[in-house]
């Protein structure tokens, strides 16, 4: 295996097609999926968000994520020297770059509070471990224990501050390791047999969901359209959790992009990875929702929502505690593959400013990260009064998790976004657009549709009504 400059592995051997599908799915899938999307389908009312939510991820994710490989493959280096590059190419301004510098911006944001996540995650395994040696295999999780002190679990967890700070390091920790030595091999292992793995288990749990919990429920309840409750605050969370989702607006699609080779087609491949994602979305959406039903939970839970469900279903299942532990170790892994792909943006960037050597690089944008996310701990708990934004409506009562979380999927990502399909539409010689992006015929015009007008407009009027509901 031979390291490219930003450490990212390419392996003899493998199609450069593989393996960058599997470095982008591994990116694209992860908390957003499992942990995000259902968690934003309840707090927005189901149906319309979900809907809507597949409509941007076609009509505006999919060209993007096109926009941002072409970019990174045409320019083979970090994002903002891929853009820079292609910026002068085409006689335009070198500052163009200003738009992955946003992206980077963000990506450093999102891992601060996304390892506080992963957090969780390892507190849950840790849960289902000590379960499976107190009480063994037979039979469910957490046996003899009410309902309602498994769901108390998480509430435990968020009552005290200093595990919430200690499990967010240690998340943080795994990850810069895996940054440090250039994302190399076992990255690669996990994308290549975990992921499967993990989506085998997934359906499984599933399908057992659908035989036991209320499946119809949430059937209707996640794909019945309601236009009266597509609200321009239902819209903007939809475009921001496609863009979270698909790793969009953040630069990291680019630099995973000059590690493609000039054989692949960009845009059947776009495709495929937006497909992947969405498909694990709705799988998390169908196997939570007729859980949350089932037990009479509220579909509106808010950020608990996935670690309170499923526990639940663990507890009636046979070797429920097996089962949870090795679902809540593949949550982690898909969580990893994603939190490796946003620190390493930044990371690449503090290397490349200072001239530094990587691990030093990624320490430095750890520590950055470690703070930010204590932070972001601590407001669930100690400095749950901290709210400094509130007075936006957007941010009313927000402590340091949902800033970011807000700051960054409802406006640095769609920004981001709208600079990237600018740049590529209107910016970018034509030339230069056509010879990656891998498309033609109709589907070509259609494209440059999406890029150059749609993506823009849309996204600009999602942000406007979004961000100021009381003047619509
Ligand atoms: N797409 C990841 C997820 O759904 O969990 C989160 C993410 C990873 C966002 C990488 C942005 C990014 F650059």
């Amino acid at each position: 295996a031979t390291t490219g400059s930003d450490g990212i592995t390419k392996r003899d051997g493998w199609s450069s097609r593989s393996a960058f599908i599997l470095a982008a799915i591994g990116s694209a899938v992860g908390l957003g999926n499992m942990w995000r999307f259902p968690a934003e389908a309840g707090a927005n009312g189901g149906g319309a968000f979900v809907l809507f939510y597949i409509l941007c991820v076609v009509l505006i994710g999919l060209p993007v994520l096109l926009s941002e490989t072409l970019i990174g493959r045409h320019g083979q280096s970090a994002a903002p020297e891929s853009v820079r590059r292609m910026a002068q190419e085409s006689g335009k301004s070198r500052h163009w770059d200003v738009l992955a510098s946003v992206g980077v911006f963000s990506a450093f944001l999102i891992l601060s509070f996304y390892c506080v996540v992963g957090g969780w995650v390892l507190y849950y395994v840790g849960a289902f471990v000590q379960d499976l040696f107190t009480t063994g295999l037979t039979g469910g999780a957490f046996q003899g224990r009410p309902a309602e002190e498994v769901e108390a679990l998480l509430p435990g967890l968020f009552g005290n501050g200093t595990l919430m700070v200690g499990l967010h390091v240690a998340f943080l920790a795994v990850t810069f390791y895996f940054v440090a030595r250039g994302v190399s091999g076992g990255i690669e292992w996990v994308a290549t047999w975990l992921m499967p793995a993990f989506f085998v288990l997934f359906v499984a749990i599933t399908i057992y969901g659908a035989f036991t919990g209320a499946f119809a429920e949430a059937l209707s309840y996640l794909f019945t359209f309601e236009p009266s409750k597509l609200t321009g605050s239902v819209m903007l969370a939809a475009v921001g959790q496609a863009f979270f989702s698909l790793s969009l607006g953040v630069a990291g699609m680019m630099t995973y992009g000059a590690y493609v080779g000039r054989d692949v087609n960009l845009g059947s491949t776009s495709g495929i990875i937006a497909g992947a994602d969405t498909l694990v979305a709705l799988l998390a959406g169908l196997c939570i929702f007729p859980i949350v039903f089932a037990a009479g939970l509220e579909p509106n839970a808010g950020p608990g929502l996935m670690f309170q469900s499923l526990p639940r279903a663990f507890q009636d299942m046979p070797v429920g505690s097996l089962v949870g532990m090795l679902f809540f170790i593949m949550v982690f892994f898909a969580a990893l593959t994603s939190s490796v792909s946003l620190m390493e943006a930044p990371t690449a960037w503090v290397k490349d400013k200072f001239g530094i050597a990587r691990p030093i690089a990624a320490a430095i944008v750890s520590f950055g990260a470690l703070v930010l996310g204590a932070l972001a701990a601590l407001s669930f708990n100690d400095l749950s009064e901290f709210q400094p934004l509130t007075g936006f409506a957007l941010f009313e009562g927000q402590g340091m998790f949902d800033i970011l979380d807000t700051l960054t999927s409802k406006i640095l990502m769609p920004v981001g976004a709208i600079l990237t399909s600018v740049f590529v539409g209107w910016i970018a010689s034509k030339r230069l657009v056509d010879s990656e992006n891998g498309l033609s015929g109709g589907l070509h015009v259609f494209w440059l549709f999406l890029v150059r007008w749609l993506c823009p407009i849309a996204l600009a009027l999602i942000l406007l009504v979004g961000i100021f509901p009381e003047v619509f």
